[in-house]
């Protein structure tokens, strides 16, 4: 599953407690149902862990939070590709800035999922990281002002112009890979702002993770695309 149809919400499920455990099945049941309703893809990216047991019991894409780019053998505490191929993921984030990478272990793991025909969201900090995660070929740049990340103060109205920069400059390079925005984002409102500045979906957390119903969340942010 190398591609997925415009618009597409990336759910980061991070280490909250609310999307831990038996709480990241339930928040991924939450996900497969807006999907449904909506008719939106809705893509979970849960904790290692949990992903076995969300492949098993939804039907939606999930993607692992990381992937470290060593090979089978002696890597104690690493996050093995081959591992997580076994677990069926459709893909990986990557060089969140909760989890940072060097450029070149992120083009080894680009490299990695692409051989298996597996999505890359490869996550960036501004317009110019943007651009060098775009010459690695990704199926995704999600762009997110790490400063934004967490307070509820959307990317698509405190930053624009990131969204607008890395959508022509990405686009520039290589028109097929997709641009996501993220960080601050919650309601209809700011999804509809971010695909207005160009981008072809969303990467958030918090606003849906916290909120009482993740599923009328969810259900809301898509409401005005
Ligand atoms: O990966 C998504 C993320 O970093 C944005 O977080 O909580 O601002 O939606 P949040």
């Amino acid at each position: 599953m190398s591609k997925i149809s415009a618009p597409v919400v990336i759910l980061n499920f991070k280490t909250y407690l609310e999307s831990s455990g038996d709480k990241a099945l339930e928040l991924a049941k939450a996900l497969e149902s807006a999907a449904e309703e909506s008719g939106v893809t809705m893509v979970a990216a849960p904790q290692a862990i949990d992903i076995y047991r969300i492949k098993a019991e939804t039907n939606i894409p999930v993607l692992s939070q990381h992937i470290d780019a060593v090979s089978p053998g002696g890597h104690t505490g690493s996050n093995l590709f081959e591992s997580f191929v076994a677990a069926e993921i459709d893909g990986s984030l990557l060089n969140h800035s909760e989890c940072r990478m060097t450029l070149a272990d992120i083009a080894e793991v680009v490299k990695k999922l692409d051989n298996e025909d597996l999505i890359s969201c490869v996550c960036t900090n501004n317009v110019e990281t943007s651009v060098a995660a775009a010459t690695l070929n990704p199926t995704y740049v999600a762009v997110e002002p790490p400063e934004l990340i967490g307070t509820g103060i959307p990317v698509s109205q405190a930053e624009p112009e990131v969204v607008e920069g890395t959508v022509s400059k990405v686009k520039a390079i290589n028109k097929d890979i997709q641009v996501l925005c993220g960080a601050g984002i919650s309601t209809g409102d700011d999804m509809a702002a971010a695909m207005d500045l160009g981008a072809e979906g969303v990467l958030l957390a918090s606003g849906i993770i916290k909120a009482e119903s993740p599923k009328d969340a969810l259900l809301d942010l898509v409401s005005k695309i």
